[in-house]
């Protein structure tokens, strides 16, 4: 007994040089709207801000800045399923280490990619043949045109309309700042990152104190969280609901 107990201690405190004994796997949820073409794509980028962890170094896998997620959909939606692989992070710098990539797409994953949703059940792509023929009604499977399971399109988590790109995933809410950490969009191809915002006020929520401050937007671990392209407001904050089912396969 005695080595292994020694062997667990030694490991215990190898590991806290880097990362925070425990971890805090919570659904999270992030909406953002931005009104995009259909060969735009918006990435997620964020965690803790530099100014508060001067500690923070530019590689994900082992800047405390960085929070670990954990994509939660396989999607048939080549892309998105593509830029998922590898990304273990929310983090500042645009592709991880190992990340997928997509060969039609001349530039590499810019960060954690989002599905574009809205609110419009029975949303079909116009190049989906099976959805705009057969129509979902038809389908064994009702939900085999969400954009949990296509990639983008309908999602009962969206109740506002077009263009709200999502995130959906499980993250280590003990690596945020208090519960909060920062998120900022990235589109491309054009390369461009959303316009500093200046987040000082609560979102609306019934719950949440207000945010520290930050140029970008403060969003909770473990919650759903909606907000605007280079806005502070409306933003709003609130508990998953309806609390969404994990895939089967999951
Ligand atoms: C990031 O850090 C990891 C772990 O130390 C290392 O294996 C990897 O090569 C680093 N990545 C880059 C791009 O420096």
């Amino acid at each position: 007994m005695v080595p292994s107990v020694l062997a667990l201690l030694v490991l215990a405190c190898a590991s806290t040089a880097q990362l925070p004994p425990s971890s805090d796997w919570q659904r999270t949820i992030i909406f953002i709207h931005k009104e995009t073409s259909p060969s735009q794509y918006v990435f997620l980028r964020g965690g803790l801000d530099h100014s508060r962890r001067p500690d923070c170094v530019h590689n994900a896998t082992v800047d405390p800045c960085s929070i670990p997620i954990w994509h939660i959909w396989t999607t048939r939606y080549g892309k998105y399923n593509a830029w998922r692989q590898g990304d273990n992070f929310l983090d500042w710098y645009g592709p991880e280490w190992g990340q997928g990539m997509v060969e039609s797409i001349n530039f590499p994953p810019q960060g954690t990619p989002m599905m574009w949703t809205t609110d419009a059940s029975g949303w079909c792509d116009p190049n989906d043949m099976a959805c705009y023929y057969q129509g979902r009604l038809t389908m064994n499977d009702p939900d085999y045109f969400n954009a949990e399971r296509a990639g983008f399109g309908y999602t009962p988590r969206n109740k506002w309309g077009e263009h709200y790109w999502m995130l959906d995933v499980l993250m280590d809410c003990s690596r945020t700042w208090e519960g909060w950490f920062n998120v900022k969009a990235y589109l491309t191809p054009e390369r461009e990152w959303e316009p500093d915002i200046w987040q000082r006020d609560s979102c609306t929520s019934c719950r949440y104190m207000p945010p520290p401050s930050s140029r970008n937007h403060m969003a909770r671990c473990g919650v759903t969280n909606v907000f605007q392209w280079g806005k502070p407001f409306p933003c709003e904050i609130f508990p998953n609901h309806p609390d969404p089912a994990l895939p089967d396969n999951y």
